[in-house]
């Protein structure tokens, strides 16, 4: 299975990008991922949207190969950041890649709550008649305080966490092979 991962930061330590990459390692035998990064997608603008900047078209293409999508982003002041919105106003228009596409986020913040309200709006968003996804209901990461249970090497240290990503991922493949 094809697994387009899109992250909703684009800095370069960003600890969900991180997230990102450990998540691809540890299920590198089941998935097939791909960590795709906004960081060059420009502001979305409706007079370009038939001729979108190369990044646009690229990222655009990996994610209607993929079999579903996987979000993993922080929470920006209680919602999701702005690179990500902009991000899925380009996906939900002209082939709306993620059309019926199965999906399922993760988020990893600093605070306590774990991007609990970024997620209910990325939700809310994904549901939209024109981003339309297939949002894998209930199975909801929130990892709060991630500087403490991340090591220097971008690996997850705590083991409750792991195992519930564990449950959570198999879970994403029952779902992709049920609605995908
Ligand atoms: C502009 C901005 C807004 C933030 N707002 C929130 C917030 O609403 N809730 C939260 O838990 N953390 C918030 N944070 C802290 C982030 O969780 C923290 O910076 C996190 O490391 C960002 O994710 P990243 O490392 O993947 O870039 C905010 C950070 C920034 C820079």
């Amino acid at each position: 299975m094809k697994i387009a991962v899109v992250i909703g930061s684009i800095s370069k330590n960003s600890y969900n990008m991180k997230l990102a990459e450990f998540i691809k390692r540890r299920y590198e035998g089941k998935l097939e991922m791909e960590v795709l990064s906004l960081k060059d997608i420009p502001m979305y603008n409706i007079d370009d949207e038939l001729n979108p900047a190369p990044a646009v078209t690229e990222i655009k293409g990996k994610i209607k190969n993929s079999d579903g999508v996987l979000f993993v982003t922080p929470e920006y002041n209680h919602s999701i950041p702005g690179v990500l919105k902009n991000a899925l106003d380009w996906f939900s228009r002209v082939d709306r890649v993620l059309a019926n596409k199965p999906a399922m986020i993760v988020g990893a913040s600093t605070g306590i709550l774990g991007t609990v309200k970024a997620q209910i709006h990325l939700r809310q968003i994904l549901n939209s008649g024109g981003v339309a996804a297939i949002t894998m209901p209930g199975n909801e990461v929130f990892i709060g305080n991630i500087e403490n249970i991340m090591d220097d090497n971008g690996n997850l240290t705590d083991e409750s966490t792991i195992k519930f990503l564990d449950k959570v991922v198999d879970n994403f493949i029952k779902w992709i092979e049920k609605v995908g």
